[in-house]
């Protein structure tokens, strides 16, 4: 086969492809943000605080996320479904107060970590969520929250 023969065959190859996996759709995390067991049930959340969390956090650590139209094409919805999987896996707001006390205190902890090191929220994410970045004045209201709660959790069920 020529050079260009092989080309085209390849190149109609991976059109086919792309096609056919935008059939294979990740399920969308749709569920309810706020049902009874999320964290804001069992600590105290102070507004400003509720709102950082909810801009900045909420999408992959939550049980519903507000998609987006490019997570409708495939691969890139795949990418973003494992981010939120993975993210919810290692912290559920919305089921927070499911997990023991030491869990949420170690999770909490781990907040403050996360915030501090600049960790979190993903950069991936904020190229396309610029509402998403923190302010330096919010991720010291964060993290000392974040610590204070841990801190608390801790002190009440050591
Ligand atoms: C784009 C999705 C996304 C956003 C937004 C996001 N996270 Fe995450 N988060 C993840 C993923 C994925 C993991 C697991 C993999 C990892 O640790 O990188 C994770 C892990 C974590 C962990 C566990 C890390 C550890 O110690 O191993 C904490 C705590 C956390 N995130 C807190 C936050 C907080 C707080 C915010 C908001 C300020 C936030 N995340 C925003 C996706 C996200």
């Amino acid at each position: 086969m020529k050079k260009a023969a092989k080309l085209k065959k390849f190149l109609i190859g991976i059109i086919v492809l792309v096609i056919f996996i935008q059939f294979v759709r990740p399920q969308k995390n749709s569920g309810e943000r706020y049902p009874s067991g999320n964290y804001t049930t069992v600590l105290s959340v102070p507004a400003d605080i509720k709102q950082a969390v909810e801009t900045s956090c909420m999408d992959c650590h939550s049980n519903s996320t507000h998609h987006l139209w490019y997570e409708e094409i495939q691969p890139v919805g795949w990418w973003i479904n494992n981010h939120i999987h993975e993210g919810k896996d290692e912290l559920n707001f919305s089921e927070f107060a499911t997990y023991s006390v030491k869990r949420q205190a170690h999770k909490l902890e781990e907040c403050a970590e996360q915030i501090e090191s600049g960790e979190m929220p993903m950069n991936s994410y904020l190229w396309m969520h610029d509402e998403a970045r923190l302010s330096e004045e919010q991720k010291v209201k964060l993290k000392n929250w974040f610590m204070m709660q841990s801190q608390a959790l801790k002190f009440s069920s050591p």
